[in-house]
């Protein structure tokens, strides 16, 4: 497979999943949690799927996203997701409905060093019934891991409920 054809393929299967978790998310309040602006694809994508959900970005950097298509600086956190994400109910007022994290890295020791960080912080900014997407496992105790769409090839995201 060329790598355009990968590059579309991990494309289509990110939506896919984020298509299926703003479905099933329906019934859960709370705020987005945007885990890698990057180039605020998936940004722009989860804000046109959750339309009057809040959705707040973490990253450390504005890349290359075109300036008036950034998050607001409310909706914004800049910093190293390690250090900001711990402290950020105040911000999002309410526990989250959904949480993307699209920090992984195409390496299995980076993503299970982030794992290690990552992890324990999640449940806490939960809101019960709660969706987390992510392209790497996760220990998430008591969670409950969904299936996927099947048009998402196995292993490459994954899809966390939170316990109600
Ligand atoms: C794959 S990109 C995100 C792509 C984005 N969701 C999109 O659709 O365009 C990963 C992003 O995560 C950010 N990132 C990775 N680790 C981070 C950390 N520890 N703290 C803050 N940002 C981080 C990088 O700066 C990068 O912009």
């Amino acid at each position: 497979m060329s790598r355009l054809d990968s590059f579309i393929r991990r494309m289509s299967a990110q939506r896919d999943l984020l298509d299926h978790a703003a479905g099933l998310v329906d019934g859960v309040a709370g705020p987005v949690i945007e885990l890698g602006l990057g180039s605020g694809r998936t940004y722009d994508h989860l804000k046109a799927r959750l339309p009057g959900r809040e959705v707040f970005v973490f990253d450390t950097l504005f890349s290359t996203v075109a300036i008036d298509q950034l998050p607001d600086r409310e909706h914004m956190v800049l910093g190293d997701i390690r250090d900001t994400l711990p402290f950020c109910l105040p911000r999002i007022k309410l526990p989250a409905a959904l949480l993307h994290n699209d920090i992984g890295a195409g390496d299995d020791t980076v993503n299970a060093a982030t794992e290690a960080w990552l992890a324990p912080i999640v449940p806490g900014l939960m809101a019960p019934g709660g969706l987390v997407v992510t392209s790497f496992t996760m220990d998430l105790p008591g969670y409950e891991l969904l299936d996927v769409p099947a048009s998402i090839p196995a292993g490459r995201y994954y899809l966390y409920r939170a316990p109600v």
